[in-house]
């Protein structure tokens, strides 16, 4: 039987991450067949929401039962026992994907070879550089005209602020696009533009190889020696090391819709990327391998059939074994569960699992006792840090649309924070409660779920502001001078933490300037 160690070492779990439209699940879905978790392309249902329907929450609810699904898709692949986790394309759902980046060992960015670098993948390179997590760069639509590789190498350098090292190089793009070069292996794959099968491989024993002249023409392999000659020239040698550090990036380039360079990606992947590492709680560092269970929940997927109000805890195991039916602490209530019926999410079935190790992902059916963030452990009281908020971007007053239902709304408005669909914030001035996110679809979401699940009714009020951030200082006087001189514009969030909210760019810039005791903060981790 294997040990505790050998479980943790073959993990590998991480998400992969791209601007909509760049790739993200046609990768993931080549991923799942060559660990042959599902058999034929178009297998994977994309949870991704209709860049068109950004109204439509309907059908947002019709993907919710796919979503569960695809939310963690486990598969076994040579040794190696992967968990991808699954991110919402849409932007509106941005702070989801920030909770499950924190999930992850590793990351693979998805970029398309023709936009570039996007918007939303730099937002989201950002937070894995506040983690110094690992990232690997796929370059996909190979197949399409695009742009220069060296453009696009040294866009990904500053814009995602990132060192990038090629391990592989393509042999031109678009329609003369003739296939990759390994440099990681040193080997040589033709494309052949077909979805389901996997390339030809050419032996060679080196880039001189003569045989590359022979497969893709003596002007091809010319400009492929001196590419890589630039490239040896003015990257550094690759170093393990760097890119665990999340110092340097290894990108590769391919075509996930032709199933070419994907399985070179996986198999560099598995070999290099970290299996579960060391997480820092509040208390202290837990090493993966301790024998005490710990683990955090980093997503609640809520109220899958409205009339129970169950939900799923997803919870990643940081330490040690999980066991199904042993007594674990809920460490913000200081109560003792067992749980019989976790889920394991294997080759996009969920299963009821016995047992599960750091690194994996098992979702917990829940009635409500979880929150975002909450830790469990065999005992220990610990608290992961870093879930973090941001201060969101659209802000509106909620108010009770059915007096009758105040009970139902106050109640409703908690779980749906508690699943972190949005913030709350309170008006210290007027007691009004405000409803910050990062997208309008939101407040959709918000308002149907309430009606739907809890039956109550809100009524959204309007309210410009530019952000909400927190406030804190080391000198209680100017906290409180601060404080009363923009009493109107002060709330608490649901920590009891103070807020200013700022009602312009402008505003926030003069109170800074003016109160340089005070630090502010764009993010609740702090
Ligand atoms: P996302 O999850 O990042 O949003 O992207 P997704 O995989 O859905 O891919 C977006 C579009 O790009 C899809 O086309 C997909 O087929 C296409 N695509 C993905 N990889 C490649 C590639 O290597 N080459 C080319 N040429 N296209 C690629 P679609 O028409 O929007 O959707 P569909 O109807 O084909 O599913």
């Amino acid at each position: 039987m294997p040990s505790i160690d050998d479980e943790i070492s073959r993990r590998r779990t991480f998400a992969i991450i791209s601007h909509p439209d760049a790739g993200k699940t046609t990768l993931t879905e080549k991923l799942l067949l060559f660990g042959g978790a599902i058999h034929i392309a178009g297998a994977v249902k994309s949870n991704k929401i209709k860049k068109t329907a950004t109204s439509d929450w309907m059908e947002i609810e019709k993907q919710r039962g796919i979503s569960v699904a695809t939310s963690v898709m486990g598969f076994n692949y040579g040794d190696y026992k992967i968990n991808i986790l699954d991110t919402p394309g849409h932007q509106d759902f941005a702070e989801d994907t920030y909770r499950t980046l924190t999930a992850v060992d590793s990351v693979i960015i998805v970029v398309d070879v023709a936009k570039g670098v996007e918007q939303q993948t730099r937002k989201l390179m950002e937070v894995c550089r506040m983690r110094n997590t690992p990232v690997i760069i796929f370059v996909n639509k190979l197949d399409r005209e695009g742009r220069d590789p060296f453009e696009i190498l040294d866009e990904l350098e500053a814009e995602l602020k990132v060192n990038v090292r090629p391990l592989s190089w393509p042999i031109n793009i678009g329609a003369k696009f003739k296939g990759v070069y390994n440099i990681y292996e040193n080997t040589l794959d033709l494309f052949t533009p077909d979805k389901q099968k996997v390339s030809e491989r050419v032996e060679i024993d080196n880039v001189n190889d003569e045989r590359i002249d022979a497969a893709v023409g003596a002007q091809d392999a010319s400009k492929l020696r001196e590419d890589l000659e630039l490239i040896e020239g003015v990257y550094p040698e690759f170093e393990v090391a760097d890119y665990l550090a999340g110092k340097v990036a290894p990108v590769f380039f391919g075509s996930a819709l032709n199933t070419f360079g994907v399985k070179e990606l996986l198999d560099c992947f598995v070999e290099i990327a970290p299996s579960p590492r060391p997480i820092v709680a509040e208390e202290r560092e837990i090493r993966p391998e301790e024998p005490g269970f710990s683990g955090f929940v980093f997503k609640i997927h809520a109220n899958m059939d409205p009339n129970h109000r169950s939900c799923i805890a997803f919870v990643k195991i940081c330490s040690g074994k999980f066991e199904r039916n042993a007594p674990y602490k809920h460490i913000r209530s200081g109560k003792v569960m067992k749980f019989a019926a976790p889920t394991a999410f294997m080759a996009q079935k969920k299963s009821i699992v016995d047992e599960a190790y750091p690194g994996d992902i098992v979702g917990i059916p829940d009635t409500g006792n979880f929150k975002i963030g909450d830790t469990i452990t065999s005992g220990e009281t610990l608290h992961f840090k870093g879930l973090p908020s941001f201060s969101p971007e659209m802000f509106k007053y909620i108010e009770n649309a059915d007096p009758m239902k105040s009970k139902q709304l106050e109640k409703g408005l908690q779980q749906l924070m508690d699943e972190g669909v949005a913030q709350l914030f309170v008006n210290q001035f007027n007691g009004r409660k405000i409803v910050g996110t990062v997208g309008q679809l939101q407040f959709e979401v918000i308002q149907y779920r309430l009606l739907h699940e809890y039956g109550a009714q809100c009524r959204w009020e309007p309210l410009s502001l530019y952000k909400a951030c927190w406030v804190t200082s080391d000198d209680a006087d100017a906290l409180a001078a601060f404080k009363k001189r923009k009493h109107q514009f002060m709330a608490v969030d649901r920590e009891g933490r103070d807020v200013f909210l700022a009602d312009s760019s402008y505003v926030l810039q003069m109170a800074q300037a003016d109160f340089p005791k005070i630090s502010f903060y764009f993010s609740s981790e702090f």
